[in-house]
């Protein structure tokens, strides 16, 4: 089986999940390649020793990214950094011809997405994928199917949502992910949008327009010494866009939200139409939900239980859950398939095209949420 080297930037909480996916890369039964992690970097080392006592083949460690970069014996980075950071290290990263998972939201702003777009353009011969996980869930991947399968008819009305709600505690202490300068002002949208924007986005499902209500209810927070400092960032973001199709205008509501009160990390997506509906929630993990209606019958949901029967073929038995660790592990199948010459089972991870879709959406919500105006979509493509 051909092994991809890679190396990982940012040895935080993603960074740690891709080495735990790879690291139990046989619990995939037919992979065309395997990853192995032989360099990584970080400028907090303290956070490098994990690295170096669980991955027996990393060769490198560093404090500067760009040594990983000058490294030959890396094909592929996976880069899992600060949003302020991705447009100053994802050219770079493709630039040195490597290939290249970055996490999302591709740069911090609209601009800074424009520069890593071309980038990527510019260097044609790497394949550069934006992370985004959740699709990959069984559940999520049967009502993806639902719909290509042309069961929905004429939509009603799509909803994406990510909800998560540690924030309602006011005594949590900041972090970068809740400081604009760094997260960047899209705020909790920057963080959760492309997990809720991907499949929307996949399906076709542009908004032409959109009107977006943005809440910062949690204005400061304790710092490390517990001082209290601005939290400068929206913590929810409710938008609905409109989307045209042929069989009429619908609305697809996108909400991502950081106080969600008892949802600690609840994704869903749910599609209604007047021939099928269809529902996937990370609260009911292993199931689905579904409705098929003819005139005049029945109106009657049907709920089926899914287990693991994953994208990508594995050990686990089907009756058994599938949970986050799991959809991580789908996603860099998906994204170690298409390096090694495949299609990634009809899913690849999102694309730089729909990050950059993701970002004409997130800056119109943006201005439409300052204004209160219903605000068009930009799309630069
Ligand atoms: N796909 C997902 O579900 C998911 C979940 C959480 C975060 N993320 C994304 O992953 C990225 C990182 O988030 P995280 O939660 O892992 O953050 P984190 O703070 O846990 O990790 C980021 C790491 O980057 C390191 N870093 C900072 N500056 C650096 C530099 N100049 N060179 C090298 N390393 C540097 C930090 O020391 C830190 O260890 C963000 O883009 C975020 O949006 C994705």
């Amino acid at each position: 089986m051909q092994t991809i080297r890679f190396g990982i930037i940012g040895c935080g909480l993603m960074g740690r999940e891709f080495a735990s996916a790879a690291a139990r890369w046989l619990h995939l039964t037919e992979s065309r390649a395997r990853p192995e992690i032989v360099g990584v970097c970080d400028t907090n080392e303290a956070l490098m020793g994990w690295f170096s006592t669980h991955l027996p083949n990393l060769k490198q460690t560093t404090t500067d990214f760009r040594e990983l970069l000058a490294n030959p014996d890396i094909d592929a980075i996976y880069c899992a950094v600060p949003h302020s950071l991705h447009a100053d290290f994802y050219p770079q990263i493709v630039a040195a011809g490597k290939h290249l998972l970055g996490e999302k939201p591709f740069g911090m702003d609209a601009g800074q997405n424009a520069t890593i777009t071309k980038a990527i353009a510019d260097h044609p011969g790497v394949l550069v994928r934006c992370s985004s996980e959740m699709p990959y869930f069984p559940g999520a991947q049967r009502v993806i199917e639902f719909v290509r399968s042309g069961a929905v008819g004429d939509i009603l009305e799509v909803e994406s949502a990510f909800l998560h709600s540690s924030d309602l505690n006011p005594d949590k202490k900041i972090n970068w992910k809740r400081i604009a300068s760094v997260n960047g002002d899209y705020g909790c949208m920057g963080d959760l949008g492309m997990h809720v924007c991907h499949v929307p986005l996949r399906l076709g499902w542009k908004p032409s327009s959109v009107h977006a209500s943005l809440v910062n209810r949690v204005t400061d927070r304790p710092d490390d010494k517990g001082n209290m400092v601005p939290c400068d960032t929206w913590d929810n973001a409710t938008i609905t866009g409109s989307v045209e199709m042929p069989g009429g205008t619908f609305p697809l509501v996108l909400k991502t939200w950081r106080i969600a009160p008892g949802e600690s990390n609840t994704w869903s997506l749910r599609v209604l139409g007047m021939k099928g509906s269809a529902l996937f929630t990370t609260k009911s993990p292993r199931q689905w939900q579904y409705m098929h209606y003819e005139a005049g019958g029945a109106q009657a949901w049907q709920v089926e239980d899914l287990g693991y029967q994953s994208l990508f073929p594995a050990i686990t038995g089907g009756i058994f859950e599938f949970g986050f660790a799991d959809a991580i592990q789908q996603m860099w199948a998906a994204f170690i398939d298409e390096l090694a010459g495949g299609d990634a089972r009809g899913f690849p991870c999102a694309t730089p095209a729909e990050a950059a879709d993701h970002h004409a959406i997130l800056n119109a919500a943006l201005a439409s949420g300052r204004t209160g105006q219903v605000q068009d979509v930009e799309y630069s493509q």
